[in-house]
């Protein structure tokens, strides 16, 4: 890293620093041209994420925009569209245009190595947000969640649901066996490793002892990842299993769901099936699904007993953390970091921070989501179920 920060005098105070918001010579129209430090309006930060198809990436984007604004940055937010050419384009453009730093969360963390060649070639510091960009030794900082815990939580969430485990993690009186089914996120995301494994680490031993069932058979990854966590094949792959596997059989009781794009895919899939939250019209019940992050359509449905549960990762802190990281990166400082083992990209170990999650049922939405601000009451309300 020490390669991008040459040009900050030891001498300079922290707080000429802070109020220059140095650019660490990028490219970008933030060095000045005799070398010194820019000023924060003068300061381009490139943002790339992965779309706006799933509605956490869009709050993530104007979070980031928001507290990168706040500092006076000039920010150019791009969503992708989860197309590999129109992110590595877009990174591109970044680049040429001047960006000082950039905050990339991407699609297929192995697909941008030219444009982070160019980037450290122009000494522009790079964050990778959320999503972990991968064969590179030119990437600052990673700020993510913990991927691992969240597929863990995942698992012991649909434990509770069938009974397994009580909530306080204690055994519950529930034996099985329990006819489950997995779903994984996209092979492409590094993020979708983590979580699998995490979920794994959990439910392998349950697996094991005959208390869960994989009716499919399908319990590697490869077998049940979901192209780009997309809904629609989360929904496909569902109709294909219930009609490979359930049709005239067994019940199914338990879904593992890697987040609620998924989550919602499947359900659609199960309540086309006949499975149904409440039993009232001879519906099927509804088996226990599992998701990550509370995007308000599936926080819906866990109010309404439709989705079993889901993981709060408040995008609202993982932002700021992201804010803060270029803060320093631009100011020549470390960022902040609480895993320095963890995150090995193939090239380096990625100095990472992890933001911490929440489970979500039921019974806390109002304390976790709606107290804190993350939804108001109306937004978790509007067009419930029941
Ligand atoms: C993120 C999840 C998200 C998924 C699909 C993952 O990399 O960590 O929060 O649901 O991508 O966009």
């Amino acid at each position: 890293m020490q390669k991008k920060f040459f040009l900050i005098a030891a001498t300079t105070t922290a707080a000429s620093l802070l109020l220059a918001g140095c650019a660490g010579g990028g490219a970008g129209s933030g060095g000045g041209s005799n070398g010194s430090p820019a000023a924060p309006k003068d300061t381009r930060i490139g943002v790339s994420l992965p779309s706006q198809d799933e509605e956490r990436w869009i709050t993530d984007g104007s979070a980031i925009k928001e507290g990168l604004e706040k500092i006076g940055y000039q920010v150019d937010l791009q969503y992708a569209n989860n197309d590999i050419p129109t992110q590595q384009q877009q990174v591109d453009q970044m680049i040429t245009q001047g960006a000082d730093l950039l905050l990339l969360a991407p699609l297929d963390g192995t697909a941008l190595t030219p444009q982070l060649q160019a980037a450290a070639g122009s000494n522009i510091p790079i964050i990778s947000y959320d999503r972990f960009v991968r064969n590179s030794a030119d990437v600052d900082v990673y700020v993510t969640f913990d991927n691992f815990k969240v597929g863990a939580q995942q698992a012991t969430s649909l434990l509770i649901g069938l009974g397994v485990l009580n909530k306080d993690g204690s055994e519950g009186s529930a034996k099985g066996p329990f006819n489950i089914e997995l779903f994984g996120g996209s092979l492409d995301d590094n993020n979708a490793t983590f979580v699998f494994n995490g979920g794994m680490s959990v439910l392998q031993k349950y697996i094991d002892n005959g208390t869960l069932v994989i009716t499919s058979g399908q319990n590697k990854l490869a077998q049940v990842a979901t192209e780009n966590w997309s809904q629609q094949k989360a929904q496909e792959r569902m109709d294909n299993l219930l009609t490979a596997s359930y049709t005239g059989g067994p019940a199914l009781h338990g879904v593992l769901t890697p987040n609620d794009s998924v989550a919602r895919g499947v359900i659609t899939s199960l309540r086309n099936a006949g499975y149904g939250p409440t039993l009232t019209s001879g519906q099927k019940p509804m088996p226990v699904t599992t998701g990550q992050d509370a995007e308000v359509a599936s926080v819906k449905l866990v109010n309404d007993d439709v989705q079993f549960s889901t993981v709060f990762k408040d995008t609202r802190t993982l932002a700021a953390q992201a804010v803060s990281a270029a803060e320093d990166l631009l100011a020549g400082k470390e960022p902040q970091v609480n895993d320095t083992k963890s995150y090995d990209n193939g090239s380096k170990i990625v100095p990472s921070f992890l933001v911490p999650i929440q489970p979500i049922y039921k019974d806390n939405i109002k304390t976790a989501l709606i107290d804190s601000g993350y939804y108001t009451a109306a937004e978790v309300e509007a067009g419930r179920l029941q």
